[in-house]
């Protein structure tokens, strides 16, 4: 059976662009695959964050995964930092990754302009721990947003570096993408975030999910109202796309095109179909928040899981390596 792994950062509420692109991706793999999910948590320290708000932030996240969908009967789900071995696996990849390499991830680039005040060494290596992430567990298969794609093709590029120069180890991983790989901010420009704050999260309530779906950018050409518009260009038919069913996504099309409708209406028909997508998860949410001990057993259990796989692992590259015991 092939693994599949994935990992979030536990930046607060998951928010739509990670269901969308990731999480119910991770949700459907579970009765295929051997899947193990992680709360990457020692990636979040290479952005600067107020240290009280971390572990509600984790909370947060693991309450969310649980709700949408991820079952630890079926899946194992843990914190990155209660396996040491994804910080140890990294340094060894660190000695087969170019510097040049690392300099050409976009999302460096990217991060290294909006915190420039903080361009660390560890938003430099993020990308070797992703591959470490990836590679302790021996994956195959990786449900990610197209976002993640550059960082897995730079973990492939590494799993063969490392096994032409030590010997054997590791498999290549694949990029697994959902039909909505890509979802837009709410203003329409850069991808949906929560840094960029164009993000709308699971766990809003639903007056606040009504009225940011109702300021969501749309097809820019379409200024008035009798202006007709392009769904294809815009995001909230992109979101239509996976919450509405046919005949609504005909309506939507038919009225946008002839502008027989005003985005209102179309937004509107949205924001019902995305409440009513919702309403198991909601449930499911509260039902966790009230019970923190099976959320703590949950991640503790999974991180004894994980750590039996990882450590073998270790082992394993550590052997290679020709290290001395
Ligand atoms: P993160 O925490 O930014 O996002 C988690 C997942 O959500 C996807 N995603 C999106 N998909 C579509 N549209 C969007 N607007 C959008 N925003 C986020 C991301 O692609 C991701 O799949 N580096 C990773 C975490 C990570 C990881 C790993 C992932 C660490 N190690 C190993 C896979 C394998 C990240 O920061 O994702």
């Amino acid at each position: 059976m092939k693994t599949v792994f994935s990992g979030i950062q536990p930046s607060g509420e998951v928010h739509l662009g990670n269901y969308l692109g990731a999480i119910r991706n991770w949700v459907a793999l579970q009765d295929q695959y051997r899947c193990i999910y992680c709360l990457v948590d020692y990636h979040a320290l290479t952005q600067t964050y107020d240290v009280k708000d971390m572990s509600a932030r984790v909370w947060d996240v693991a309450i969310d995964l649980l709700a949408l969908g991820v079952d630890p009967e079926r899946s194992t789900l843990f914190l990155q930092s209660m396996v040491p071995e994804h910080t140890e696996l990294c340094w060894v990849l660190n000695n087969v990754t170019g510097f040049g390499d690392l300099e050409r991830m976009t999302q460096f680039k990217d991060k290294s302009g909006t915190q420039a005040d903080n361009i660390n060494v560890g938003l430099f290596d993020y990308p070797v721990l992703q591959a470490a992430d990836i590679l302790l567990y021996k994956a195959e298969l990786v449900p990610v947003g197209q976002d993640q794609v550059q960082h897995l093709e730079l973990a492939r590029r590494i799993a063969r570096s490392f096994n032409h120069r030590w010997g054997r180890v590791f498999p290549e991983c694949n990029p697994l993408l959902s039909s909505t790989p890509k979802i837009l901010g709410l203003d329409g420009q850069a991808k949906m975030s929560k840094s960029l704050g164009n993000s709308i999260t699971l766990s809003e309530p639903e007056k606040s999910v009504r009225k940011k779906l109702a300021r969501a950018a749309t097809d820019p050409a379409r200024v008035e109202r009798t202006d007709p518009g392009d769904p294809d260009k815009c995001n909230v038919f992109t979101l239509h796309g996976f919450f509405s069913d046919d005949d609504t996504r005909g309506w939507v099309r038919q009225g946008c095109t002839t502008a027989g409708i005003g985005c209102v209406d179309c937004k509107t028909k949205l924001a019902d179909n995305v409440l009513a997508h919702l309403g198991p998860y909601y449930e499911r949410r509260a039902a966790l928040a009230a019970d923190r001990d099976r959320v703590r057993d949950i991640l503790h259990a999974g991180a004894e899981k994980a750590r039996a796989v990882a450590r073998r692992t270790m082992d394993e590259v550590r052997g290679k390596l020709g290290l001395w015991r």
